[in-house]
């Protein structure tokens, strides 16, 4: 049973106005990192106000603005390693990645890791002189051996399936390479695997001031088939009980209305 008793805080307008700065000191204060042990992952998304997760390029560029790119490149200074799906690096068009030169840090290199179970680099990634770290399972990593060098691949297969991707096992790859800190940055299918494998630590979402309409995917994928041995349950139930989120923070854009959200699921 509800009841009408929670206190709520206005927060926008908030109390602190964050003036521009070149540094992005109190940006970057306000995204730390939680200290712990072992991987840590963060997705950055950013959703339209009715839930559509690409605009009409099937790109998020397009839903995203001057406020997201603040505190996109925020997050990629903190990160030791971006994380994508082969889907969004193909429509995104990723290349090797750099830090955001003006932003303290740049100097250190920023790993990209590519989730594939086919083991399809993207060509502009297996032809660049920095191809990705490749997380695949075993067909995928034959196939990626072939397009970037054998070191770059890393097989984790699933115990259930060889030719899937245990994601749990790709972070613990990544954390042994040096690189725990991750940043998730698409797309709706692998947050999907990842949500679904308790592996995100906090998810950070821009909600864009505009509408899409039906099309597009939420930032988080349906499964169009479930879980393997799921039972069938009715088009459009979640499978669980929705998962608590804590908000950390929300920042307002108070030119164009863009709201950006830190919510920490642990
Ligand atoms: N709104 C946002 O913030 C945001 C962020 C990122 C992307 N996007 C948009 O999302 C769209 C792409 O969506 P998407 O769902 O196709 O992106 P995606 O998750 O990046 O790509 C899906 C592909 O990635 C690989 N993959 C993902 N999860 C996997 C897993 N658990 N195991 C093995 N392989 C896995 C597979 O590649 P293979 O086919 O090679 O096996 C799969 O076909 C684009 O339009 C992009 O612009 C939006």
């Amino acid at each position: 049973m509800r009841s009408a008793t929670t206190p709520l805080d206005l927060l926008v307008p908030g109390p602190e106005h964050l003036p521009l700065d070149p540094a992005e000191r109190r940006l970057a204060e306000l995204y730390a990192a939680s200290p712990g042990d072992g991987p840590s992952v963060r997705a950055n998304f950013v959703s339209t106000v009715d839930g559509g997760a690409w605009g009409p390029d099937h790109r998020s560029g397009s839903i995203g603005d001057d406020a997201d790119w603040r505190v996109f490149r925020v997050l990629r200074a903190a990160a030791d390693v971006v994380l994508v799906g082969a889907g969004t690096a193909r429509h995104e068009g990723y290349t090797a990645l750099d830090r955001p030169r003006d932003l303290p840090g740049a100097d250190r290199p920023l790993e990209l890791a590519l989730v594939t179970r086919s083991g399809r680099v993207p060509q502009q990634l297996a032809d660049g002189d920095r191809p990705p770290l490749v997380l695949t399972g075993e067909a995928g990593a034959a196939t990626a051996r072939r397009m970037v060098p054998a070191d770059r691949v890393v097989a984790v297969a699933s115990a259930h399936d060889p030719d899937e991707v245990d994601l749990r096992a790709g972070l613990a790859a990544l954390a042994e390479r040096g690189l725990p800190g991750v940043l998730c940055e698409g797309g709706p299918t692998l947050l999907a695997a990842m949500l679904a494998d308790d592996l995100v630590d906090e998810l950070c979402v821009t909600t864009s001031p505009c509408l899409v309409g039906p099309g597009p995917s939420r930032i988080v994928a349906a499964s169009p088939a479930g879980a393997p041995g799921e039972e069938p349950r009715p088009a459009g139930i979640p499978a669980s009980p929705p998962t608590p989120a804590r908000l950390a923070h929300l920042l307002h854009a108070p030119g164009s209305g863009t709201l950006l959200a830190r919510w920490l699921l642990r």
